[in-house]
């Protein structure tokens, strides 16, 4: 097996790592004691239900949202992003999107257009940032949902989704937000922010483990639940729940990651998501200002880094991406992501497909030692 010590981890676009201490303990005392939550009734099921409970309210306490019910647990940020995609088009919507969106929220919209929803995907510029305008212009009559990724996991940019999402909400169109790179990184406010649905994976920005992830529902969203089935609740009828969070949670929840997941959350409580945003803007400046230096390098996204997410793609002229990550792994123990990043119209965007670029995503847990480690490299890369 690996030894974490012996690398510097700069991929925490992909999953985050390390972890907040105490989230390994907890995952493991959760895995001797875990009952099934909310179904048998004995101390160890309700002990489970409350790790649910606790790691729920951490949730809405994060994203200042007073009713913690409306935090649906999912597998990760594509569960929810299907949810939340399948559970509201119907044939004859329209979607307005953008052309720097993951294949978690691309995939299933093309699913979609062969059972009648039209699709219009606004392009992006050369930094990888939409045009707010130009989505809202894309609203039609027959419009039903505005999907805009927070911040592209591939140009690292951040969208304007305050702009977007009121002015769907003026509208009468739902918003859906991909918060898949910032829940955890940057401050989201959904007491203030009129979003209608927000997808996020438990296991990068939020520090938990991976098969983990959530959907927020706002009240009033007609989703109709993609799985059916065990809650736990209302067993007389075999219809399925319709209140929240059961009617969107059949079956054995991923206790064991959400008991690990909830330490993370109190961590990031502790900690406060604003400072660890400082941190992370501080060390993409550093990343930026690094790069900007070494010849031959070249990197994509906004040039100012509070514009920006914690991911940060760049190419070496003349260089295949996949062969400069694994030189880096292989000469100097730094493991990232070079490819497409699963968003292969975020690259077309950037004008990088099919070659794909090399991704850095530094974390809460990253030095500016490791960064300085990473240039280093980079620079003995690109000078041949
Ligand atoms: C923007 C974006 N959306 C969705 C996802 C999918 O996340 P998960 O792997 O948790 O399903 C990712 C993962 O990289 C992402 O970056």
């Amino acid at each position: 097996m690996p030894n974490t010590k012996d690398y510097i981890y700069l991929d925490n676009a992909a999953t985050s790592l390390p972890k907040p201490p105490g989230v390994a303990e907890a995952v493991a005392g959760a895995i001797c004691r875990a009952g099934n939550p909310g179904r048998s009734g004995h101390a160890l099921s309700i002990g489970s239900a409350r790790d649910l409970f606790t790691a729920r309210e951490r949730l809405a306490e994060l994203f200042g949202f007073r009713d913690s019910s409306r935090f649906v647990f999912t597998e990760n940020a594509t569960g929810a992003l299907n949810q939340a995609i399948k559970g509201l088009l119907r044939s004859g919507d329209h979607v307005v999107t953008t052309s720097v969106e993951h294949n978690s929220v691309m995939r299933p919209l093309r699913r979609l257009e062969s059972a009648g929803v039209s699709v219009t995907v606004v392009p992006a510029d050369a930094t990888g940032t939409v045009d707010a305008a130009g989505m809202i212009a894309a609203i039609r009559p027959e419009t039903r949902l505005l999907a805009v990724t927070h911040a592209s996991n591939v140009a690292g940019a951040v969208q304007p989704v305050e702009t977007i999402v009121r002015a769907a909400h003026a509208r009468g169109v739902f918003s859906l937000i991909d918060a898949a790179q910032t829940a955890g990184a940057f401050p989201i406010d959904l007491s203030t922010l009129p979003v209608d649905l927000l997808a996020a994976a438990g296991h990068k920005g939020l520090l938990g483990p991976q098969g983990t992830g959530f959907l927020f529902v706002r009240e009033g969203v007609p989703l109709v639940p993609l799985i059916e089935g065990g809650t736990g609740s209302r067993s007389e009828d075999d219809h399925q729940p319709d209140f929240y969070p059961d009617c969107l949670e059949s079956g054995t929840p991923n206790s064991v990651g959400i008991a690990g997941l909830s330490v993370a959350l109190a961590w990031l409580l502790k900690k406060g998501v604003d400072g660890i945003r400082a941190k992370e803007v501080a060390l993409v400046s550093e990343l930026l200002e690094g790069m900007r230096r070494i010849r031959g390098a070249i990197v994509y996204g906004p040039e100012d880094p509070s514009k920006r997410g914690c991911a940060l793609s760049f190419n070496i002229e003349g260089a295949d991406p996949g062969e400069v990550g694994r030189r880096l792994e292989r000469e100097a123990g730094i493991l990232l992501r070079a490819g497409l990043h699963c968003a292969p119209n975020a690259h077309r965007t950037l004008g990088t497909f099919p070659q794909g670029t090399v991704r850095v995503s530094p974390g809460p847990f990253t030095t500016r030692r490791e960064i300085g480690k990473f240039l280093s490299a980079v620079k003995r890369i690109a000078a041949g």
